[in-house]
């Protein structure tokens, strides 16, 4: 018997594979962040290139050390106080999560009740807002990457702003994969990750803030150190960190926007949007039924589905036989669902082709008899239109 595969291939929906250009940022020379004035600079472009990234010229960004959880509680703390009453778009795990981070920040969640299997309607937004008219803040998930439900980010953004509410999204699976437009959309806090389609390792939050959101921080009187928009702003000003950088975490997420930048946005978002019809097309060639209701509705960057078996035991026999990692999805999902991730790279042929096979394969080792031919047609198919 032959080993069936000489590399692991990581397709999972963050964590995602690391590309060799990233991984040799990695190895980049490390520095004392706090005394490095090349740091400092370094730290700026990355910076800037955020800003163009998500169109977000005349908003802050900062980029933290922490996971991007850090950023979802920060924008809550910074956001909401005691009475606070906040619209939840709850259609998914993170969605859904939102409203834990408002109550525990005393304010009060009024959760939508929304289908988690298709997108939020922009109207049922702007009609939610209609009805409670003391809501001063919103909270969206752009790609809930449990569910792998997708939201129009643009759409609910303009429902929002015209109530002149402050939206706080979560953008964590779409930074770098998806169109965003920070000022353009009025959107009021953006949140992203590092581990996700920019393929660096999980340790950078990405924090993008409106003026607006300035001002509801300052209203709201947070306080405290390391979540505090203004501790960072006053040491930033005066060419220094409120604390130790991870510098090379910096230098991978730096590289990962140089080469976005060198692809082109709209290509890369094309590409994403290219391997989220392979997938479908692939899932359902296999006669499996992906979560979200249609493709529109479903992230650019991974995609859910319901396998015949437990999603743990498939998942861990294809790693263990074929070298390949899939995702099961966890909290209300956990026992129903399995996903793929298209995240940066792996939004790519070879990636999708890898996952659809070891997928096809495993399911055939486990008795579950599907077209593996097929599913590959089809992924080939998608890409080749
Ligand atoms: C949509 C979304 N938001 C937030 C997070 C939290 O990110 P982290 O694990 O970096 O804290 C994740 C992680 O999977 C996510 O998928």
């Amino acid at each position: 018997m032959f080993k069936r595969y000489v590399e692991r291939r990581i397709v999972t929906p963050g964590p995602t594979a690391v590309p060799p250009w990233v991984k040799a940022a990695l190895l980049r020379e490390t520095t004392n962040p706090d005394l490095d004035p090349q740091f400092f600079q370094e730290y700026k472009e990355t910076v800037d290139m955020v800003k163009a990234l998500v169109g977000a010229q005349r908003g802050e960004v900062y980029l933290w050390a922490g996971e991007a959880m850090l950023g979802l509680e920060a924008a809550v703390a910074n956001a909401v106080k005691p009475g606070t009453k906040v619209l939840v778009v709850d259609n998914g795990v993170y969605g859904d999560g939102f409203a834990d981070l408002v109550k525990m920040y005393g304010g009060e969640a009024i959760k939508m009740g929304l289908d988690w299997r298709q997108a939020a309607d922009p109207s049922a937004v702007d009609r939610a807002l209609e009805k409670n008219k003391d809501v001063e803040v919103v909270t969206l998930v752009h790609c809930d990457t449990p569910s792998t439900v997708y939201n129009e980010l643009g759409e609910v953004a303009k429902a929002v702003s015209s109530h002149g509410a402050l939206l706080i999204v979560d953008a964590v699976s779409s930074i770098g994969a998806d169109e965003i437009k920070f000022d353009e959309w009025k959107i009021g806090v953006l949140i992203g990750g590092s581990q996700k389609a920019l393929n660096a390792p999980p340790g950078l939050t990405i924090m993008a803030l409106s003026k607006a959101a300035l001002d509801r921080a300052a209203e709201v009187k947070r306080g405290g150190f390391y979540m505090n928009y203004f501790v960072w702003k006053e040491w930033l000003d005066k060419g220094l960190f409120p604390y130790t950088m991870p510098d090379v975490l910096i230098y991978a997420v730096k590289e990962s926007l140089r080469r976005i930048f060198d692809e082109g946005l709209d290509s890369v978002y094309r590409r994403h949007r290219a391997t989220r019809l392979a997938a479908r097309r692939a899932i359902e060639a296999m006669g499996l039924e992906p979560y979200p209701r249609s493709v529109e509705c479903t992230c650019p960057t991974a995609t859910a589905f319901k396998p015949p078996t437990s999603p743990a035991a498939l998942r861990d026999h294809i790693w263990k036989k074929y070298g390949v990692m899939l995702a099961g999805s966890w909290g209300p999902l956990e026992a129903e669902l399995m996903r793929i991730g298209h995240m940066g790279v792996q939004a790519s042929l070879d990636y999708l082709l890898s996952a659809v096979a070891a997928l096809g394969l495993g399911l055939r080792d486990m008795g579950h008899e599907v077209d593996v031919g097929k599913a590959l047609e089809a992924v080939l198919d998608a890409f080749g239109q």
